[in-house]
């Protein structure tokens, strides 16, 4: 991992042998996209996979940016939403990509949030036995962790990104200007995802974002791209070191088999957003550890401060009712879902538990009975 910088942008560099690749971060990279990915990938025909919100917002820019080219063979556009994450639609987007005749040769490109880069990036590992792969994230969450490390996949009504493969873009574009136009709950759910570093390994940074909270939501363009870039450097560096996440990967999962388990229960639906139901899941990593004695009282409150400071929600009760005027999980359903989560090993759940703000470790000695009692006080709390 390694990173270089221009007047404006950077570019964090993910250090993996013949598989390495760059992320640029900065303003206007959608405008320049044809010639940074000709870079790359020559004059190789790209097909891009997008959402409906997205295609409105960014897609005439690359459209744009590819105009006086022959190299645009197709546009795919989706339903929005993390429900698009699905069998269907793969099989539709597979389907897509062969009747535009994309060959092996030729280039995915994945414009949008994580929906897109997931679904569009698990059927570029599968076309063909495998075609090349642009991400091009316009969302925070994308930004900063979903479009960078090859996790591609789909969700099944048995639990979250269960199906899918290890999938490496070549290239990864972070426009900080697509985030300009993002809708404020989807900037304030990806903001959860940049915390989590700060939370997982690095308490600085953690400081840095308390300090300066305000100025990234308001998406000031230096404060976003300090936020970006610290981002992407902690994830290049852990990807580089564990690709296949036999270890430290999986401390990137901070939150996630909590969050992932809400997430499933609320049926992938706009109910709860991934980073939403990370930031309940980090509040509940950081309870869990001070229940148990890891980390000194107090910093589970200091977590939810600070994500309440981005109007986040932190406790299961934040999540709104459904439409037929509410319900709550039930414990037996959440500790099913969480028994589905993909770090079981034998039977055993591994969580990402905390010693402190900045050092989180792996633990599998979580007790069912202990697991099982904590989140029935997290549920009436
Ligand atoms: N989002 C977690 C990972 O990429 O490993």
């Amino acid at each position: 991992m390694s990173k270089t910088e221009t007047q404006s942008t950077c570019i964090v560099r993910v250090g993996l042998d013949d598989r390495a690749y760059d992320i640029h971060i900065g303003p206007g990279l959608i405008d320049r996209a044809a010639r940074l990915i000709s870079d790359v990938c020559g004059d190789a025909r790209c097909a891009v996979i997008t959402d409906e919100n997205v295609a409105a917002a960014q897609l005439p820019r690359l459209e744009a940016a590819f105009a006086g080219t022959a190299q645009l063979a197709g546009t795919i556009v989706l339903p929005a939403g993390e429900a698009t994450k699905c069998f269907d639609q793969l099989e539709h987007v597979c389907d897509r990509l062969l009747a535009i005749g994309v060959e092996r040769g030729d280039v995915v490109i994945a414009l949008g949030g994580g929906v897109v880069g997931d679904l569009a990036g698990f059927a570029a590992s599968i076309l063909r036995r495998g075609v090349r792969m642009v991400q091009i994230p316009t969302s925070l969450l994308a930004q900063v962790d979903s479009s960078v490390g090859g996790k591609t996949g789909i969700n099944t009504v048995r639990g979250k990104n269960l199906i899918g493969a290890f999938h490496q873009p070549v290239l990864v574009l972070a426009d900080t200007d697509a985030l300009q136009t993002l809708p404020d709950r989807q900037l304030r759910a990806g903001y959860a995802e940049v915390v989590k570093y700060g939370l997982l390994g690095d308490r600085p940074f953690f400081n840095w974002l308390d300090a300066n909270i305000d100025t990234v939501l308001a998406r000031n363009e230096p404060s976003v791209l300090h936020a970006v870039e610290t981002s992407c450097l902690a994830k290049a560096s852990v990807v580089a070191a564990d690709e296949r996440e036999h270890g430290q990967r999986a401390l990137l999962n901070l939150g996630h088999t909590f969050g992932h388990a809400l997430e499933a229960w609320a049926g992938y639906s706009d109910r709860l957003l991934h980073g939403e139901a990370i930031s309940i899941g980090m509040v509940m990593a950081f309870r869990y550890s001070e229940r148990t004695g890891l980390c000194e009282p107090g910093l589970a409150d200091v977590v939810e401060a600070h994500f309440k400071r981005a109007a986040l929600p932190t406790r299961v009760v934040d999540i709104p009712s459904n439409t037929k005027g509410g319900d709550s999980p039930a414990i037996d359903d959440l500790m099913t879902l969480m028994a589905q989560d993909k770090k079981v090993e034998r039977g055993q759940l591994k969580f990402i538990l905390v010693r402190d703000i900045g050092s989180a470790f792996v633990s599998s000695d979580v007790e069912s009975d202990d697991l099982r009692n904590f989140i029935e006080s997290e549920l009436a709390r």
